[in-house]
């Protein structure tokens, strides 16, 4: 499974604006001089105290004592790169405002662990959802500690353990491939005979909704780490970069408060494909248009704000995630 670049909480890849969190090993890094540094520090300490403020009204996720001899690599991918309410709730959204009536039937390919199928059946009574995904290992562990929980809930999901390219029981309104996951595809023409797949197994009315990891930074062959809430560090290792064929790989791993480490939980092998390229790509396989959205800047200046917009340009910063919404 994969990295998730956002600056929103538990979401990996963080986004340039959230820089100050990162500290990168090798290669290149921006940092603002020491005088800048102290002029900001002065300007962040009444935001901050403002913040901490707010914070304190918040609750604040249990700190637990990981270590790498009993973590669970699902449940640390999880709690590190996924934010599936607030996914769903985009997806919801942006279907709503496009099609103007809720969406009801979702499909999550590259599902895994299936964590956003289980949020999209708690967000409504009426809420359906398909996952697919060819590994047994993440799906089994889903079934296990996504959909167990949910009950007699559980009943209105259905996981395949099938190809993405793969048709639906139902066909979706709306239908997701998240975490950059479709970059398994390397060869243009795979990923096309995916999009048109995606494209002629949607309703009439559907929407598909990827997202997409770009920026300067997503060159580098650097490690960079993150802090997640919970107690643990999640770090996304870069390790090659090829620009003659765009192949692009990466581990997960984890490093925990006691010293250990979790090295290589999750290896990826993927083609790093362009914004343009994916959606000219959506476009030739049949989808009426393809619009990107981008995230809000938080009062600060730096952090994301959660809040995801369209936007025809975009933003130029060394690290982005956006989501490609691309209508049948
Ligand atoms: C990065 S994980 C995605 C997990 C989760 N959906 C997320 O957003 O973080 C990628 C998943 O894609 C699955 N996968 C790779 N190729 C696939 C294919 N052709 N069809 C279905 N699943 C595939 C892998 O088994 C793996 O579980």
């Amino acid at each position: 499974m994969s990295p998730r670049a956002t600056a929103r909480p538990p979401k990996s890849k963080p986004s340039a604006r959230a820089k100050a969190d990162i500290r990168v090993k090798d290669g290149v890094v921006t940092r603002a001089s020491s005088k800048a540094k102290r002029k900001a520090k002065k300007k962040d300490k009444k935001k901050d105290k403002k913040k901490d403020k707010a914070k304190k009204r918040k609750k604040k996720p249990e700190k637990r004592k990981f270590t790498a001899k009993t973590a669970d690599r699902h449940e640390l991918y999880q709690l590190s790169v996924q934010s599936p309410e607030e996914d769903t709730r985009f997806f919801a959204r942006v279907y709503k405002s496009i099609r103007k009536k809720p969406a009801v039937h979702l499909r999550e390919d590259f599902c895994g662990t299936a964590l956003t199928c289980a949020a999209w059946i708690k967000r409504g009574k009426a809420n359906t959802a398909e996952g697919f995904d060819i590994d047994p290992d993440p799906v089994g562990w889903g079934v296990q500690h996504n959909f167990a929980p949910l009950g007699e809930r559980a009943s209105r999901a259905k996981i395949h353990l099938k190809d993405v390219r793969e048709p639906s029981d139902k066909a979706p309104d709306v239908r997701v491939a998240t975490n950059f996951s479709y970059w398994v595809f390397k060869e243009r023409a795979e990923l096309l005979e995916y999009f048109r797949a995606a494209c002629d197994d949607l309703k009439r009315d559907g929407i598909f909704v990827l997202d997409i990891y770009g920026g300067p930074d997503a060159l580098h062959e650097v490690e960079e780490e993150r802090d997640v809430e919970e107690g643990f560090t999640y770090v996304w290792d870069q390790i090659l970069w090829h620009p003659a064929t765009g192949d692009y790989k990466a581990y997960i791993h984890f490093r925990f408060k006691d010293g250990t480490t979790l090295k290589r939980a999750f290896r990826y092998d993927w083609r790093l494909w362009g914004l343009t390229e994916v959606r000219d790509a959506l476009l030739e396989a049949g989808f009426s248009k393809a619009e990107t959205y981008w995230e809000g800047t938080d009062e600060d200046g730096e952090s994301g704000n959660g809040i995801y917009r369209r936007s025809t340009k975009g933003e130029n910063c060394e690290a982005w995630v956006t989501y490609i919404v691309a209508v049948k």
